[in-house]
């Protein structure tokens, strides 16, 4: 079972997130293997075909599972699409977008199974579940090259449409930048920063509700290429079934 040391969900009850720095978590050496090999998945994203912006330094791979609550477990949804408003993102939302999907590895990578269940169970962990809820894993990668950046976050401060979400640092490989900006929960995002954070290691995390204003800064690359790769899972409460 993977542990923490902090109380995920009542930290995101109470400032609607939580920052998790890599050493909180205690992960089984049974699933060491397999954390492992998930962090290799990045090597093996396709390109990100939507990008408004023209840009050509994002890579990525989506999967969707749903929670069922009564029954208490977790199926992969297989060739699901991901659906933003442009009102959440004007930059790439208001269309369907077919990402390439997660590897029949990943999906099958008992470490990820467990992790999004971890993930979950914290986040939900001050509420009674009683519905089913749809759960996307993103796992992205922003590549930058000598003079040319790469940008984690093109549409600049923002919320996210889901419930929850959580975000796990995989890799950060010769590069500058990737900064986390925290801007409150307000209506509108505070005039600066409440937080800034940079994640280093694998596995610095942050969890946070759809109130949360947040941006990361563009990746600059040092001599050759650098990437900073993320997972990303979201976590949608669906409305209860009569
Ligand atoms: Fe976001």
């Amino acid at each position: 079972m993977i542990t923490v040391q902090t109380d995920l969900g009542g930290n995101v009850a109470r400032a609607q997130y939580v920052l998790v720095p890599s050493h909180e978590f205690s992960f089984p050496a049974a699933l060491h293997e397999a954390r492992e090999l998930l962090s290799r998945d990045w090597d093996h994203l396709e390109p990100d075909p939507y990008m408004a912006d023209g840009g050509k330094y994002r890579f990525r791979r989506y999967g969707l599972y749903r929670l069922s609550a009564s029954a208490g477990h977790l199926t992969h949804v297989p060739d699901a699409s991901f659906y933003q408003s442009i009102e959440v993102n004007p930059l790439n939302g208001g269309e369907n977008r077919h990402f390439a999907p997660l590897a029949a590895d990943t999906v099958s990578n008992p470490f990820l199974r467990e992790l999004i269940e971890f993930d979950f169970a914290q986040l939900t962990s001050r509420q009674h579940i009683e519905d089913d809820w749809l759960i996307g894993v993103h796992q992205i990668r922003i590549t930058a090259t000598t003079g040319v950046q790469g940008n984690p976050t093109p549409e600049g401060i923002h919320r996210d449409d889901e419930n929850y979400t959580s975000q796990h640092l995989v890799a950060r490989h010769n590069i500058g930048g990737g900064i986390n900006y925290f801007y409150g929960s307000g209506p509108e995002p505070t005039s600066r920063p409440q937080a800034v954070w940079k994640q280093e290691s694998y596995f610095d995390s942050y969890y946070f509700d759809r109130s949360l204003w947040h941006s990361v800064s563009p990746i600059t690359a040092g001599d050759g290429d650098g990437y900073r790769d993320v997972i990303l899972i979201d976590f949608v409460e669906l409305p209860e079934a009569h």
